[in-house]
C-alpha cells in the first residue's frame, strides 16, 4: 500500500498540471499544500494569493506569517502539521471561489485528508467551514469543534480577516489558544480509545468519489 507521503506526492503532482476548472488560466503555480505527512492536525485555507501562486506554496505571504504566529503561540511549528487550501489555484485578484471550482478541486481535498487521516482539522475562513459545517455561520461557530467523519474539526476564522479587521485578530488569537490544544487533547483521547477514523478506514475511502454530507456526531 502506498505511504501518506507518496499519496500526498501524488496529489500534489496532479495539482500542479490541473486544468479541470479555469481557475488554472493566467496563474504561475498550482498550490498543492505541504507539510508533514505524519501530520495530526491540518489546516484548510480558501485559496491561494499572489505570494503563494508566487511560490507554489501555501500561506506564504502576510496572511501565512499570522498562521506562523498563531501556531507558535499554541506550541506547533508549521513544518509539523499539514497546510492547503479549499482552491488550489489562485483566484483572479483573489475573488471568492465560485461553487464549480470548489466542486472540481474536491477531489484533491478528499486525497489529501484520507491520505493524511489527521486527528485534527482546523477549517480557516467561511469556504473551508461550508464543506464541513454546511449551512453554518462562521460568527457562530467559530472556535467551536465538533466531531465529523472520525475527526475532530474545529472552524477558525481565516487569518486574513484578521489583518483586514482589526477587532477580530485577538478573537483568532483567543480561538486557537483555547480551541486547538483542547481539540488534539481530545482527539488523541478518542483516538486511544478507537474513536477516531482508522487509516485504513480513512485510506478506503481515497476520496474518488464526491463524499456524502459529513456525519455530524458529538459537540464539545
Ligand atoms: N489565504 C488562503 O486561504 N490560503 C493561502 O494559502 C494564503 C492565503
Amino acid at each position: 500500500m502506498a505511504t501518506a507521503q507518496e499519496l500526498l506526492e501524488e496529489v500534489a503532482a496532479e495539482v500542479r498540471v490541473c486544468t479541470k476548472c479555469d481557475l488554472c488560466k493566467g496563474t504561475k503555480n498550482g498550490v498543492p499544500g505541504e507539510g508533514s505527512a505524519n501530520a495530526e492536525v491540518m489546516f484548510i485555507g480558501e485559496g491561494p494569493g499572489f505570494h503563494e501562486d508566487r511560490q507554489g506554496r501555501p500561506f506564504v505571504g502576510p496572511a501565512g506569517q499570522f498562521l506562523n504566529d498563531l501556531l507558535a503561540s499554541i506550541g506547533l511549528d508549521r513544518s509539523t502539521v499539514f497546510i492547503t487550501n479549499v482552491v488550489k489555484h489562485r483566484p483572479p485578484e483573489n475573488r471568492d471561489p465560485l461553487p464549480e471550482e470548489i466542486a472540481a478541486c474536491g477531489e484533491y481535498l478528499s486525497r489529501q485528508i484520507a491520505a493524511l487521516n489527521p486527528k485534527v482539522i482546523v477549517t480557516l475562513g467561511r469556504f473551508s467551514m461550508a464543506r464541513f459545517f454546511p449551512g453554518a455561520k462562521i460568527s457562530a461557530i467559530h472556535g467551536q469543534a465538533k466531531k465529523i467523519d472520525g475527526r475532530v474539526v474545529v472552524a477558525m476564522f481565516h487569518p486574513a480577516a484578521a489583518l483586514h479587521q482589526s477587532s477580530l485578530r485577538q478573537t483568532v488569537e483567543e480561538d486557537f489558544k483555547r480551541a486547538i490544544p483542547a481539540a488534539l487533547a481530545e482527539a488523541r483521547r478518542l483516538a486511544s480509545e478507537g474513536k477516531l477514523a482508522s487509516q485504513q478506514s480513512a485510506a478506503k475511502d481515497d476520496g474518488r468519489d464526491e463524499s456524502p454530507p459529513p456525519q455530524q456526531l458529538s459537540l464539545f
